[in-house]
């Protein structure tokens, strides 16, 4: 039985709130129970009435004697732990806390939100809410909501974090006959998170696809890793917040932190998540995969009886990243027979303006047996002699019955009005801008199959009591020597260096190495090397030695006076290609444990050397990564050009990259007290990469 049986299927609804004012939002949800058809008891409770619509009213919810399934609470912040301590001795199972006036407004608030959370641990109430709309289970007949309309039955769960954005939703899938099975407000999320219902979305077999608006996540890394050990389901994911001033706007809306765009986006890709960035988006995807649209190759054939606009969508969907590719020889002569002289058998297919619903028939049986395309487009659009509703029936026919998936997309106005509203009617998606087709289809095909790297087994590491003793709540970097042994016990190449106080010390080192030797100060000292000109690389002789020696002294006695001079010698890695390599943790230390939230370490990839923060060239992934996500990661920015051997070059060491970027990643989960990475720069080089300059900063 799923988790939330009783707060989606109740058989006892009590509402705490209702007035004879049909306004008050206690005595909507009354009305919205009512008019959705709920057949368990119905139980409002306000002391001052003893009936209110028809039905009897109690004074309280311990004093109705019967056992609550669910209690809806409507009442002013105020009220509401009176009306929590009465729920607790009633036994209620689920209370959905509507108010609005917690955490969202400040400290007061939170403290208050806290007491009721309080209540409900010790009573065994599991709690939806605070500042939400309710929720609403077409498939149960309940709407324990203050929406305007119910919402029909369906396939979509749909959960958010802003109740308005369940209105608007739901306005907007009546129109277009989209259907939920579940439709629920999280709002402050004090107790039940997405999480939770997720976990029951994915064992419901009445749930089709998923749909999500999060402002904040409750646990970056439980959430991606639920996602991607479930393919099968789709989760559409709209999560706003990339400027600062939506960032500040989020916090006074639900009292959330907004995480970093660059960890969500990279995260809900890589579990194979579909993040839309717009309403319609959101909505469009929805409603193409409810209609049962499965995320299939990435190629598009387009058919239709309008030139300019074909070419025009043809462009748009290439640049969204669909291939529209060439048809097959056999196609192409299939196509031939059955189509007029004029009419074009490339792709976008032309069947010529005149074409009526039976040409769009033959052109779309033909391409259905095309092994290499995807998805079908029809567009169509109203010329005088147009059969714009015989043409929707077949269209509608093939999708249903089809071998391929088909997206119609019939372009105009009041003239196509009846095709959309026949589509729609026989819940199938239509478009009626292509600009809404190409986004929609451009995320669905966009989005990866999910990777579930095997979690490298959190081996403890060998100095985790020294990175403890140097870890604080501050962002600190690692001493040197400490980072040395860590990044040596991962095995990630490191050049050959010694840290050194005298030119004597030097003199015996670049004996060892041998000429050309770089020397420079060490991170606790100076952070920005070259600007702070701390910095001498390919030295190659003993007067070069010398020189840096005497220059780099000053500069640290400068920058430390009294303190003795340590500098570190280094051997000069040979010529190749300075990269930067970065992580950042989200979340705190405890990040991987059941207790922790967050991302975790986010691996940032780019061109190294001091223009980085110039070029902003750089791609990112979350660990773990797989191999082919760790080989993708290389390839995204501009320099995986070079790598792979640029312009006759010789290719550079790419597996020494990735087992680089593998040590990385097991570094920080034996060690999750490292906050950050610095790794610029990393030299690849044709038979090595070497991390050249390398710092962690840890914090808790
Ligand atoms: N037990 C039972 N009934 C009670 C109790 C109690 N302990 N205390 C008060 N009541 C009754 C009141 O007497 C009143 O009935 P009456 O009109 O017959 O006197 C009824 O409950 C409602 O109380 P009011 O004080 O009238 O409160 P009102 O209904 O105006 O507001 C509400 C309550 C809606 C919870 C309000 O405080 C609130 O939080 N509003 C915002 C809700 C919100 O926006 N939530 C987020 C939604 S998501 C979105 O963005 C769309």
């Amino acid at each position: 039985m799923p988790k939330l049986e009783p707060l989606f299927n109740p058989k006892s609804v009590a509402i705490v709130g209702v007035s004879v004012d049909p306004n008050k939002i206690g005595s909507v949800i009354l009305r919205n129970m009512i008019d959705a058809g709920f057949a368990g008891d119905l139980l409002p409770i306000n002391p001052k009435y003893t009936n209110v619509f028809g039905h009897e009213c109690y004074p309280s919810l311990a004093q109705t004697g019967k056992q609550i399934d669910l209690a809806v609470i409507s009442v002013p912040a105020d009220k509401v732990l009176g009306v929590m301590q009465d729920a607790a001795q009633a036994k209620v199972k689920f209370a959905v806390i509507i108010t609005a006036g917690f955490r969202e407004t400040g400290a007061a608030g939170g403290d208050l939100e806290q007491q009721v959370l309080r209540i409900a641990r010790s009573a065994g109430i599991r709690l939806l809410g605070p500042n939400c709309l309710g929720i609403s289970v077409p498939g149960s007949s309940v709407n324990a909501s203050f929406a305007a309309t119910q919402a029909l039955p369906g396939n979509v769960a749909f959960v958010s974090q802003s109740g308005a954005f369940n209105t608007a939703l739901l306005d907007l899938a009546l129109e277009r006959n989209l259907g939920f099975s579940h439709f629920v407000s999280i709002g402050n999320k004090l107790d039940l998170s997405e999480l939770d219902f997720l976990e029951d979305f994915y064992a419901d077999p009445q749930v089709k696809v998923i749909g999500m608006y999060l402002e904040e996540f409750s646990d970056g890394n439980d959430l991606v890793s639920m996602i991607a050990q479930h393919p099968e389901k789709k989760v559409v994911i709209l999560h706003p917040g990339e400027s600062e001033q939506s960032k500040s706007a989020i916090s006074s809306h639900t009292g959330s932190l907004a995480g970093s765009s660059r960890v969500i986006k990279t995260a809900l890709r890589q579990a194979g998540a579909i993040q839309v960035e717009t309403f319609e988006e959101l909505f469009n995807v929805l409603w193409i995969l409810e209609a049962g649209f499965k995320v299939t190759q990435n190629t598009v054939a387009v058919v239709t009886n309008a030139g300019g606009p074909g070419i025009m969508l043809t462009d748009m969907l290439v640049k969204a990243g669909i291939q529209v590719p060439k048809l097959s020889e056999q196609t192409q002569s299939e196509l031939k027979q059955v189509l007029p002289p004029t009419a074009s058998t490339h792709n976008p297919v032309d069947l010529v303006g005149d074409a009526l619903a039976e040409r769009y028939a033959s052109a779309i049986d033909i391409l259905e047996k095309d092994q290499s395309i995807g998805t079908i487009v029809v567009l169509v659009t109203p010329q005088l002699v147009t059969q714009v509703e015989d043409t929707a029936k077949l269209v509608y026919q093939h999708m249903i019955e089809g071998e391929k998936q088909i997206v119609p997309l019939f372009m105009g106005g009041e003239f196509v009005e009846p095709a959309i509203k026949r589509i729609s009617s026989y819940n199938q998606p239509v478009f009626q801008y292509p600009e809404q087709l190409v986004s929609a289809l451009g995320k669905l095909l966009d989005s990866k199959t999910p990777s579930v790297p095997n979690l490298i087994l959190p081996i403890q590491g060998k100095y985790l009591a020294e990175v403890d003793a140097q870890t604080t709540t501050e962002l600190k970097p690692l001493s040197q020597g400490l980072v040395y042994q860590m990044a040596t016990e991962a095995g990630i190449d490191l050049p050959r260096q010694k840290l050194i106080s005298t030119m004597d010390e030097l003199m015996g080192f670049v004996g060892e190495v041998h000429y050309p030797v770089v020397l420079k100060a060490r991170a606790e000292d100076i952070l920005h090397k070259t600007d702070a000109k701390a910095l001498y690389l390919n030295i190659h002789d003993v007067e070069e030695l010398h020189a840096a020696f005497s220059e780099l002294s000053t500069t640290l006695t400068n920058q430390n006076p009294g303190k003795p001079v340590q500098m570190i010698a280094q051997e000069q890695i040979g010529t190749g290609e300075e990269l930067l390599i970065g992580v950042k943790r989200d979340g705190r230390k405890d990040v991987y444990l059941p207790t922790g939230r967050g991302f975790g370490h986010l691996i940032l990839f780019g061109k190294g050397g001091i223009y980085t923060e110039i070029y902003k060239d750089l791609a990112s992934v979350l660990v773990p990564a797989t191999t082919r996500e760790l080989t993708q990661l290389i390839a995204e920015p501009k320099v995986g050009q070079i790598i792979a051997g640029a312009r006759g070059k010789a290719p550079l060491a790419q597996d020494k990259l990735i087992f680089l970027l593998e040590s990385i990643q097991k570094l920080v989960l034996r060690y999750p007290q490292i906050a950050e990475i610095d790794i610029n720069p990393a030299i690849i080089t044709t038979d090595r990469c070497v991390a050249v300059d390398i710092k962690f900063l840890t914090q808790l």
